[in-house]
């Protein structure tokens, strides 16, 4: 019975490690952020074991002994040795070893710094490469190179957000009026998914984006086509975004369209997801979006367009896509 027990419990434990694992968790690290987060963790848990495991030896000990039988000097040595010097010496380690890896999670700008600034319910992402001060525009999904560290720069527009990429690093708060900075070392080439985790409002939670790690030399490819102009052929597509009045609120580099209120959407096809990390990037997901974003995101500031024919939304959403 009790055998069965213990197996009951060990699969139990193992389902719910199971979990732990995926694009958007600590415990798949591919950055070197991630990994000493997960070294920290493992350090830290060492310590509270010890300590635990000690402290409640040494409880059950002088419970179960009798006092009588238990000399001055021994008690004394329980009561200094186990209750001031090991907890002094484990936490003091643990602390001393805490901060030292501190000044290795700050920013350290001397690449490519990318500003990220949290809307309601979506992601800014500009573009400084080295001695830029112009930056290239894009929204709700970073793009990182493998074995660099990038400066990450964080702002938030009307309300507090936190940037957190799990499988990264470590999380930090965008504050209006405020910069914050972190930095980024990716590892392993791959998509992470990352989501806002601070309450930001109604849409909070479906407020994600996929950071794609790229080897160096894709990584350059991809920037240099982030920074051409959008690729926004004629037709019927181009007409309806236009007279819909689109670009009253979106961008699209090198046309009319270059308002800074919403998403820039210059390269917006070649993105691998919809809505901030929320959504396929695919026909039926989009005209769906077009049609009621509201429904998709609570509170979203787009408006619905189902006025348009589904001819029309078909059309539209078939030219965002060849927006790459
Ligand atoms: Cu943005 Cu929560």
């Amino acid at each position: 019975m009790r055998q069965r027990h213990q197996v009951g419990l060990g699969l139990l434990i193992l389902s719910v490690l199971a979990g732990c694992d995926g694009p958007q968790s600590v415990f798949s690290a591919g950055g070197a952020d991630a990994i000493q987060l997960n070294h920290l963790f493992t350090v830290m848990l060492a310590g509270a074991v010890v300590l635990w495991v000690s402290l409640n030896g040494l409880f059950l000990y002088v419970t179960r002994r009798r006092p009588e039988r238990m000399s001055r000097k021994l008690a004394e040595g329980v009561i200094i040795g186990g209750g001031i010097v090991l907890p002094m010496v484990v936490l003091t380690s643990l602390l001393a070893w805490g901060l030292s890896i501190m000044p290795e999670q700050r920013a350290q700008g001397q690449g490519l710094t990318v500003r990220i600034t949290g809307e309601e319910w979506w992601w800014r992402v500009e573009y400084f490469p080295p001695g830029s001060e112009t930056p290239i525009v894009a929204a709700n999904e970073l793009r990182l190179p493998a074995d660099a560290r990038t400066e990450i720069e964080l702002r938030a527009g009307r309300v507090i957000h936190s940037f957190w990429v799990p499988g990264l690093g470590g999380k930090t708060d965008m504050i209006p009026g405020r910069v914050t900075r972190m930095s980024l070392e990716p590892l392993t080439p791959g998509i992470y998914r990352g989501q806002c985790a601070e309450f930001c409002g109604a849409s909070h939670a479906l407020m994600a984006l996929n950071a794609v790690v790229l080897e160096r030399g894709g990584f350059e490819q991809w920037l240099r086509a982030e920074a051409a102009p959008a690729n926004a052929p004629e037709g019927a597509g181009r007409t309806i975004f236009f007279r819909e009045g689109c670009g009253a609120c979106h961008a699209l580099r090198g046309t009319p369209a270059a308002s800074a209120v919403g998403p820039d959407l210059t390269h917006f096809g070649s993105r691998t997801s919809l809505a901030a990390g929320i959504l396929p990037m695919e026909r039926e997901a989009l005209v769906s979006w077009i049609a009621n974003p509201g429904a998709h995101k609570p509170g979203a500031r787009m408006p619905a367009y189902d006025h348009l024919s589904r001819t029309d939304l078909e059309t539209l959403a078939a030219w965002l896509e060849e927006l790459e």
